[in-house]
């Protein structure tokens, strides 16, 4: 048995930030001197130093100072073989999809070339703080191979399938939904629920799917309850009209994925941008996620999520953050944050009346601003709630993996460490107020670059390089 011990100062949640309006930090939890104990990369202990030194003084104990440790960051939203096309130019989400995604990920068809995407993937992850993604591959069975046996080597969680497309994409890009079917099914039976890796059935979206594609995915899932559901949804204004030409029964979007029996626990629509009311309130009553990718959403020219709308406390909807690379242009949760943070600011001034007075709803106005602790908590145990996953990550807890980031609130660009002297004095945050000040600071001032250690099942997998020349 491996058993050792973390000291530093240590934040994490124990509840909804969103359900705290006005006292945000009770759903916080902090030590200023903390300790982590772990045995077999499984967390046995957590609280303050003072009362467990006792209990665990012969365990070898690693001290880390000058930094906060949050549990690893969740990415519920991203696309392993577009790791390469970050940052295209100048298009919406069709025609991008077309002259940038379609071609290259169809390079992963070979094994070589997926090995080496899916190892600069992973790479990246570590280094933004990310230890649990859930991913689409592409439309064939080699990418999605690559990324169950390279995250069983990094002993990462992973949520991921074959990502199904056989409508508005060139033959060489389709899988049928015969193969579809069979190729999942010996995938689900080779790697799901083996280690870390999980399955998720993946249509690629409704306006990528015939009737029998998504009929395979329905076979799948009623075969397999267990498994996850992953999709796009109403992401982009022509995208839909598509949808609806080709789904005429279907009186929204949503009702696609439900038409096929696909939402309910589990499942989780990328995007969800134009989202009505009422598709809301039944993805909330399905007990169904949805993720708000705000830097895709923005670069993609997408639109606005309607973050208050999700959050609404009558119609509660599980949300995870995305970074949705390669539409999202930064592989950092920090940078989605930052985006999501805008997002919600142009939300709330529409929402506070001062533009148009009908359009005023303060509540939702309020929702949509991202404090520090929304934010942190939608990237760890939020989005762990939202994947289902929170019994195993996402916390502190005893009996969760022991997977954490430690982050250095001086890491980022020039005026980084200089704004942060305002709010921090040496020895670091001595109460929660002041390390949420730290993490908006993060967010908002730092970068990626604020990212110093990443740990996996309590062994450290990423440290970064002191000076700035490693690449990846
Ligand atoms: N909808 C279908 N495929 C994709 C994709 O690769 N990226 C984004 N952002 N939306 C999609
Ligand atoms: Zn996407």
């Amino acid at each position: 048995m491996s058993r050792k011990a973390i000291r530093g100062t240590f934040v994490d949640f124990i509840d909804d930030p969103w359900t705290h309006v006005g006292h945000e930090q009770d759903a916080a939890r902090f030590f200023a001197d903390g300790l982590l104990v772990i045995e077999d990369g499984i967390i046995t202990a957590f609280g303050a130093y003072a009362e467990l030194s006792g209990t665990y003084r012969d365990v070898e104990t690693i001290e880390i100072r000058d930094r906060l440790i949050l549990p690893g960051f969740i990415d519920g939203h991203i696309h392993v073989p577009q790791t390469r096309i970050l940052g295209a130019y100048g298009e919406q989400l069709l025609p991008w999809l077309k002259k940038w995604v379609f071609p290259e990920e169809r390079k992963y068809r070979d094994r070589g070339y997926a090995k080496e995407g899916v190892s600069h993937f992973f790479d990246n992850l570590l280094a933004s703080g990310t230890t649990t993604c859930q991913a689409f591959t592409t439309s064939t069975a080699v990418c999605a191979e690559e990324v169950f046996e390279e995250a069983a080597r990094r002993n990462m969680r992973v949520i991921t399938g074959i990502t199904g497309i056989d409508r508005n994409a060139p033959e060489w890009f389709t899988i049928s939904p015969g193969d579809f079917y069979t190729e999942s099914t010996e995938l689900i039976r080779k790697y799901h629920g083996v280690g870390r890796n999980l399955y998720a059935i993946t249509p690629r979206f409704a306006f990528g799917a015939s009737e029998e594609l998504l009929d395979a995915c329905r076979r799948l899932k009623t075969e397999h309850p267990d498994l996850w559901v992953h999709t796009h949804i109403s992401e982009n204004p022509a995208e839909i009209r598509g949808v609806a030409a080709m789904f005429g029964d279907c009186p929204d979007y949503l009702a696609v994925y439900e038409k096929f029996g696909l939402v309910g626990p589990k499942f989780t629509g990328g995007h969800g941008v134009w989202l009505t009311d009422d598709e809301f309130r039944r993805l909330s009553a399905a007990g169904a996620a949805v993720t708000f990718c705000a830097g895709s959403n923005l670069y993609l020219g997408s639109g606005l999520f309607r973050l208050g709308r999700a959050t609404d406390p009558q119609h509660r909807v599980l949300m995870t953050m995305g970074t949705d690379v390669g539409g999202g242009n930064r592989f950092s949760l920090l940078n989605t944050l930052e985006e999501a943070y805008k997002v919600g600011m142009l939300n709330s001034t529409v929402l506070d009346g001062s533009i148009d007075p009908r359009q005023q709803d303060l509540a939702e106005s309020e929702r949509n601003k991202l404090s520090p602790y929304r934010a942190f908590y939608s990237i760890t145990k939020g989005g762990a709630e939202a994947l289902y996953l929170d019994q195993l990550v996402g916390s502190f807890d005893a009996g969760k993996e022991a997977d954490f980031v430690v982050l250095d609130w001086n890491g980022g660009p020039p005026a980084t460490a200089w704004h942060m002297s305002l709010l921090v004095e040496d020895g670091g945050p001595q109460d929660i107020a002041t390390a949420a000040e730290l993490l908006f600071g993060i967010m908002m001032v730092g970068d990626d670059r604020a990212v110093d250690e990443t740990w996996v099942m309590g062994e450290r997998a990423y440290k970064k390089a002191s000076s700035e020349k490693a690449s990846s």
